[in-house]
């Protein structure tokens, strides 16, 4: 057929093994880009996903490719790596036909490496695996042919040795790509009908959806339905990358690239749905679409609540580049105006903070990160509740539900037991443990999505001096005896430091929170209580001391312009604050307290 020669595949890995390498290698010796031409790092764009190391979005790049005097095209789609955007690594999956599975030959494999194989599996792809980083002094290739074949199933034979460093194994790799991965599936339907897969936000163009055609064609002109949403555009343009935007009269079926319609806010098409035409409309769509829920959500507000409407501009424009964020108004006692956010999980929750803050510029508060939580009220219905501050009273709740996650944790042997303390302080339940080899084990665990908001990625990194990973993916309601704990500033309750805890634990936290809030807290004119309480129970208290802080008394007769510029050291430090009452709390309060518990 007229597709047989079209490949589309994806990279998968665990972070850092070196997926970004090996696609820059990929495209460079099918010449679709000259050496010289490429930047360090070709497919990654945004600074804060290279300082990460993170794959955030990336776009489809188009490569010609020759073997045995046969034309190929190949369509190489980027996959997010982190489980915050699964959905989009699902999406990407459901493009393609194959998948290369690079793993670290040093590493081994790890909890992502198995996450997304497994999802690729589960849309059927053809996997190739790669062994990567062949040319390390540390690399095992033997070890991990057999942690290939015990862990994933795939025959020890089928994996291609290769670095995307030094070159080995690249033609071996593109060759496999052209035999082994199969022809676009799908293409005999008589309508139109193209996953949208992906989407960025273009100041010129508007969004720009990246599209994998199934059946069917698009051009320039066509008039569209988007089956999810029933919305109805005009095609623009449309084409493929190669690596930059290359206009085409016409996207066939079989073929990935790009579409431009008429839509200009990216809330406004979604990941996942499917496009036929208008006047001719298939009658059902690709599968697996759905809508995405954020999983997480904080308050963010502006340290200075002069900044209100810049935030709200921020957020508005930041919302362009991301239909993934919802947001909408709230108001603190302590913190003023501002916004309640929805984040797909705490990396996004992450990303978005700190674009806010480097990008816009805005000095912002979050506040302590909570779930979804389900309260069945006595009154017989059903609450979702994602602030405690607006948790009902006690008493008339019936029972609260949260959402649990189903982990995959990968570590050394020799760190299993200390492992498993850390997944049942978190309230967790080991299911099943697996060995991947003699060196490393595979536990999968369920745990409640709340506890592991905060530290417990930091906690596992460091229980395995780095070499432990985790994935997960979101799991059931379950009921829990969980409890709302306020924390009392000089007798007032700041609403941004409330909580939802497990009731065995709220006195610890409470503990905990209090003391940290000792340490942070600059000593004021006054002697302030600080407390932790559940109702009108106090569980924890701290008092901190009077004192006058002045930091200009050392420098007694001294240089004037010295104790000029610690006096504006001084000031700086207090535009810093919040003013909760009559109380001073420094902005980076709220961020340490986040990392406490
Ligand atoms: P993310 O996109 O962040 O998940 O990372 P990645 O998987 O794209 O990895 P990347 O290509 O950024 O490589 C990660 C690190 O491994 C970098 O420091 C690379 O220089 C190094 N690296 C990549 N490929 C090879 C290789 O074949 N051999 C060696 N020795 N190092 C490599």
């Amino acid at each position: 057929s007229t597709t047989d020669h079209i490949r589309n595949f994806c990279i998968i890995a665990h972070v850092d093994h070196g997926k970004t390498t090996l696609s820059d290698r990929l495209l460079e010796q099918t010449s679709t880009v000259q050496r010289r031409d490429m930047k360090a790092q070709l497919l990654d764009s945004m600074d804060l996903e290279r300082e990460r190391g993170i794959t955030i979005k990336s776009h489809p790049v188009s490569m010609l490719y020759q073997l045995d005097g046969k034309d190929y095209l190949f369509n190489l789609i980027d996959t997010p790596g982190h489980v915050d955007f699964s959905y989009e690594v699902s999406r990407s999956l459901a493009a393609c036909e194959g998948a290369l599975l690079l793993v670290d030959a040093a590493q081994g494999i790890e909890a992502q490496t198995v996450a997304n194989a497994h999802l690729a599996m589960e849309q059927g792809l053809e996997i190739i695996p790669v062994i990567n980083k062949i040319d390390l002094p540390g690399a095992q290739p033997e070890v991990i042919e057999q942690q290939i074949e015990d862990v994933l199933a795939i025959p020890r034979e089928e994996a291609i040795h290769a670095s995307g460093k030094s070159g080995i194994g690249i033609d071996d790799i593109l060759e496999a790509v052209a035999k082994r991965l199969p022809p676009p599936r799908w293409t005999e339907g008589p309508c139109a009908r193209v996953l949208i897969f992906d989407n960025v936000y273009d100041t010129y163009k508007g969004v720009i959806c990246y599209v994998r055609v199934f059946s069917g064609t698009l051009k320039a002109g066509d008039e569209v339905m988007m089956m999810g949403t029933g919305q109805k555009t005009i095609i623009k343009e449309v084409g493929r990358f190669s690596p930059s935007m290359i206009p085409e009269k016409e996207l066939a079926a079989g073929r990935t690239g790009y579409v431009v319609t008429a839509i200009k806010n990216l809330t406004e098409i979604k990941i996942g749905d499917t496009i036929t035409q208008a006047s001719d409309p298939a009658s059902t769509m690709l599968p697996g679409y759905k809508e995405v829920r954020p999983m997480v959500f904080s308050g963010i507000y502006p340290l200075d609540t002069s900044d209100y409407n810049k935030l709200k501009a921020s957020m508005a424009k930041f919302q362009l580049n991301d239909a993934a964020l919802v947001y909408q108004p709230e108001s603190s006692v302590a913190l003023g105006f501002g916004f309640r956010c929805g984040f797909l999980g705490l990396l996004h929750m992450e990303i978005v903070q700190e674009r806010l803050r480097r990008e816009y510029d805005m000095d912002i508060i979050s506040t302590y990160p909570s779930v979804v939580y389900k309260v069945k009220l006595t009154d017989g219905t059903i609450k979702e509740v994602h602030n405690p501050v607006f948790m009902p009273n006690t008493d008339l709740i019936e029972y609260i539900e949260e959402p649990t996650i189903r982990a995959t944790i990968h570590t050394p042997s020799s760190h299993i037991g200390d492992i498993l303390a850390l997944v049942s302080e978190k309230r967790g339940m080991c299911d099943h443990t697996e060995t991947v080899d003699g060196t490393r084990v595979m536990l999968v665990c369920t745990l409640p999505l709340n506890e592991i908001l905060i530290d417990f990625n930091d906690r596992l990194k460091s229980i395995t001096k780095g070499y432990g990973s985790m994935d997960y993916e979101i799991g059931e309601y379950q009921q829990s005896d969980l409890v709302k704990m306020d924390i009392m500033v000089n007798a007032e309750p700041v609403d941004a430091f409330s909580s939802i805890v497990h009731r065995d634990k709220a006195e610890s936290r409470g503990r905990v929170l209090c003391e940290r809030l000792k340490e942070i807290m600059p000593q004021q004119m006054f002697k302030i209580p600080i407390q932790a309480t559940v109702g009108s129970k106090i569980i924890a208290r701290e008092t901190i001391s009077a004192f006058r802080k002045d930091v200009t008394a050392k420098c007694y007769g001294g240089d004037i312009s010295r104790k000029r510029k610690l006096l504006e050291k001084q000031k700086e430090g207090k535009k810093r604050m919040k003013q909760i009452g009559k109380v001073s709390i420094p902005q980076d309060a709220f961020i340490q307290i986040l990392k406490t518990s």
